[in-house]
């Protein structure tokens, strides 16, 4: 791929997030409509789907034999497949939940994927005016410098993030609560931010160690995942194995140690084999 195509993408997205992050913040304190998705706690604003129509319209316009995921058009929450066409990954509103409430932690994320490798990510907090971006190889920046992950081996000394996403099934609620008490036995702190791609971004920039969470999608992980990486942070599925961003499963940690010491203590959701029921796996040891 031409550097110059890579210039003209990135160039693009910044813009259009720029412009995107002018209409989360002129929503963020007023009052808007709430629907709701999967159950009365999955929440959507009329601003989640003006801002994913905004940028795909616009993309579409800059690069019409590109593809599009985007949270809020993929139907019933179910993303499309990821195939090799360059594809954006959109997630319009990243932390819908503390939109609604006025917390600032939110974020619009777009990622570019060619060969279903993400080559381009951004993820802008407009609240804060936190502006994440990497492209790979190329290192992870804030508001255009450079950032790094912490160097934490050791999750005795680790601030760890973690989350409970939207489902309320019983079993899934048991799994994520277990997992929270067997890092939180040995690690300094657990947060919980209620945005993915913020949680990565902060590991992203050190201010946070290690972060792991059952049930988000593609489009939560896509952009913060390559800027975690380039900041120097190691990504992959919980149990160990590779990172498959399609599999709703995400453990980033500041190095492969911490990771190491994590993983064991987890008990497994899975989302794929049965996908209108996540099954409870038992313990994996890394691989
Ligand atoms: C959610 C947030 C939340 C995470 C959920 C995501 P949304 O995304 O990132 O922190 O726990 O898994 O679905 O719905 O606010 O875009
Ligand atoms: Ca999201
Ligand atoms: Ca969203
Ligand atoms: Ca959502």
């Amino acid at each position: 791929m031409l550097e110059h195509d890579i210039d003209v993408y990135y160039k693009t997205v910044l813009d259009l997030v720029s412009l995107a992050g002018k209409v989360v913040s002129q929503g963020f304190s007023v009052a808007k409509r709430i629907e709701t998705k999967s159950n009365t706690v999955d929440l959507v604003t009329e601003y989640d789907q003006r801002i994913e129509e905004i940028l795909i319209k616009q993309l579409r316009e800059k690069f019409p034999t590109h593809k599009f995921i985007g949270e809020e058009s993929s139907a019933a929450g179910h993303e499309a497949t990821l195939t090799d066409d360059p594809t954006w990954i959109i997630d319009p509103i990243d932390g819908t939940t503390n939109f609604v409430h006025g917390f600032p932690m939110v974020a619009i994320c777009v990622a570019l994927a060619i060969n279903k490798d993400v080559i381009i990510a951004v993820v802008f907090n407009p609240i804060l005016d936190h502006l994440y971006s990497a492209v790979r190889g190329k290192g992870a920046f804030k508001n255009g410098r450079p950032i790094q992950c912490s160097k934490q081996t050791e999750l005795g000394l680790s601030q760890v993030i973690g989350a409970y996403g939207y489902s309320r099934d019983p079993a899934v609620l048991d799994a994520k609560s277990k997992n929270q008490r067997m890092i939180i036995e040995k690690a300094h702190s657990i947060r919980m931010m209620g945005s993915a791609a913020l949680s990565l971004c902060l590991i992203a920039e050190g201010s946070c160690d290690a972060y792991v969470e059952y049930g988000a999608y593609i489009w939560d992980y896509a952009a913060s995942d390559l800027i975690a990486r380039e900041a120097g942070a190691y990504t992959c599925d919980p149990t160990g194995a590779p990172l498959n961003l399609s599999h709703r499963r995400m453990l980033c940690a500041a190095t492969k140690e911490l990771a190491e010491q994590i993983s064991p203590l987890l008990t497994h959701i899975d989302y794929v084999s049965d996908s209108k029921k996540p099954t409870i796996m038992k313990r994996f040891l890394f691989l």
